[in-house]
């Protein structure tokens, strides 16, 4: 063994150890698949575009247990599709013109602090301006959000219905819209994911057309009549979810 000790792992504030984490990883891989860096590099054909939170417990590749090359990731604060967001539109078309993705996944998640901030009254950071239609639906819906007992039923009730709100908007882009008036093969999903158990959750209708984007009940409807019908596969997979979790 060298007696030699690298000062640099001495400093507390040195990225030297993920730079470490890197390189075993890299020789993990080659390891178990000497091609896999080769075929990496020479194309990306993920199915599946994830539009989700920024937040550091939510990584699509983690919680679909998915390599990387598998899933096209878009994130920031509580999974907000502006329509005006040219990064979003810019994934977006890359994921549907380009890769032809095959599914669109909004996924938000339980105890998200982009939603808490809405519901809150500081109204003093740029993040405010983000998240601005999710205080707007809040402020004009607050009687039914106010009277769900309890902050933390609140909460969960405005992550799930932000995934609805922000299902349509993708739905309602010209992006999305022309991939089905061209007979793409693509659907968008809303899902939830539980940070306490790790578990996520199909929130609702998967739209596949113009025609199934154009019946769903628009947001306001959802909020004030949260209960849908379920199909048995929803069901199983509500009843897996509800297993491990505590009552939102
Ligand atoms: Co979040």
């Amino acid at each position: 063994m060298a007696s030699f000790v690298d000062p640099t792992r001495l400093d507390p504030r040195s990225l030297d150890p993920l730079l470490d984490r890197n390189v075993a990883w890299a020789q993990a891989k080659t390891r178990d698949d000497p091609t896999y860096f080769q075929r990496m590099a020479e194309t990306q054909t993920p199915r599946y575009l994830w539009i989700g939170c920024s937040d550091s417990r939510v990584t699509a590749n983690d919680v679909l247990d998915l390599d990387p090359g598998e899933v096209f990731v878009h994130r920031n604060i509580a999974n907000v599709a502006h329509t005006s967001d040219m990064n979003l539109l810019a994934v977006l078309e890359y994921a549907v013109a380009v890769l032809k993705v095959e599914h669109i996944i909004v996924c938000g998640h339980y105890g998200c602090g982009g939603i808490e901030r809405a519901l809150g009254e500081e109204r003093t950071a740029l993040v405010d301006y983000w998240l601005q239609p999710i205080v707007m639906l809040y402020r004009k819906h607050r009687a039914v959000f106010d009277a769900l007992p309890g902050p933390q039923a609140r909460l969960g009730r405005m992550c799930e219905i932000n995934i609805e709100m922000q299902v349509r908007r993708v739905a309602a882009t010209p992006l999305v819209e022309n991939a089905w008036v061209r007979g793409a093969a693509l659907q968008i999903h809303g899902w939830i994911y539980g940070t306490h158990h790790g578990l996520l959750r199909d929130l609702g209708p998967t739209l596949s057309s113009l025609a199934e984007r154009d019946a769903l009940p628009s947001i306001d409807e959802r909020v004030l009549h949260p209960v849908e019908p379920r199909s048995s596969l929803r069901r199983h997979a509500i009843e897996a979810f509800a297993a491990g979790s505590p009552s939102f």
